[in-house]
């Protein structure tokens, strides 16, 4: 049964004729800092694709009111970010697997009168981490955090083939919630505690502890038993997780900034089915951090 939202969608999409440029947004709040505009822009050149991507603040609760106004002008897409990837969820009417398992998107299709959801983070942490030969098959990876966007990488981890996958997080039921979705017994759910005596190949930052300034309660030898250190967060200077895995002798300490490219190269593919190269993107957005 679709809701009245759906029936509006279904409407517009079914007869507005297409004679503009294509339009596509990222939505969120805040959304100021966002470097999408300027990736899509850049794979839309390389690939010579014409279209139009702009990000867009939404007001707290206008979430609907920003779909149907992108959908009413010529909208083919969206990136959704913090605080919209559950509501933006709750529109789709179809939604791909891996996005029903993360219970949020950030990317939406709208085509022949339906909303498509699908979360590409998870594809992009995955390039990022192999695009730096970090071994995922048969490794014991740590994910610390089980937040929006802990949940959104578990699939595209699994479908790696690791050894074990541990979610950490300090609160426990958070972590607990998220594995009882995937019928796998190589994922388990620990406290940071837990984690002291045990090691693991590679550690994956995924809370926003980053973000705050507060450290993470994880064991030195915890952090140094292992060979890449990633974090999801990015920025000028290097994040104190990497900074403490540096300073412990990690061979790899890997920010967040190829995941960020990553998942908009999967997003761009699944609007355009062109799969942009994400090396020259990648690069440019690095000299504009330095
Ligand atoms: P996001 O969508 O970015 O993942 P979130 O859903 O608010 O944001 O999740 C934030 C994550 O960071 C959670 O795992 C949170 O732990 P809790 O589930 O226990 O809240 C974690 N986090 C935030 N601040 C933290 C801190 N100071 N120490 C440890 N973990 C922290």
């Amino acid at each position: 049964m679709y809701s009245s939202f759906n029936n509006w969608v279904r409407l517009q999409l079914n007869t507005k004729a297409s004679n503009l440029m294509d339009q596509y947004r990222v939505f969120g709040n805040p959304i100021a800092q966002s470097k999408s505009p300027f990736i899509h822009q850049q794979f839309a050149l390389q690939t010579k694709q014409s279209l139009n991507y702009q990000s867009e603040l939404v007001e707290l609760g206008k979430f609907d009111v920003a779909i149907k106004s992108l959908i009413a002008t010529e909208g083919k897409g969206a990136n959704v970010t913090a605080p919209f990837k559950e509501q933006a969820f709750a529109l789709c009417d179809e939604l791909s697997e891996r996005a029903k398992l993360a219970g949020a998107v950030n990317t939406l299709t709208f085509s022949e009168g339906i909303i498509y959801g699908d979360t590409t983070d998870g594809i992009g942490l995955v390039t990022d981490l192999l695009n730096h030969k970090v071994q995922l098959r048969n490794s014991r990876i740590l994910l610390l955090g089980a937040g929006g966007a802990a949940k959104g990488v578990v699939q595209s981890l699994l479908e790696q083939s690791p050894k074990s996958l541990t979610i950490a997080n300090r609160t426990l039921s958070k972590a607990q919630a998220i594995i009882q979705h995937y019928p796998d017994n190589t994922i388990s759910a620990l406290t940071f505690a837990d984690t002291e005596h045990l090691t693991f190949d590679v550690i994956i930052n995924a809370t926003s502890v980053g973000l705050s300034g507060a450290s993470l309660p994880i064991a030195n030898q915890t952090i140094k038993s292992s060979v890449a250190c990633y974090d999801m967060v990015y920025g000028r200077e290097q994040t104190d997780f990497l900074k403490q895995a540096k300073n412990l002798g990690v061979a790899q300490v890997i920010d967040g900034l190829g995941m960020l490219v990553g998942q908009a190269a999967a997003s761009f593919q699944i609007w355009t089915g062109i799969n942009p190269d994400v090396d020259p993107v990648l690069a440019a957005l690095r000299a504009q951090l330095t």
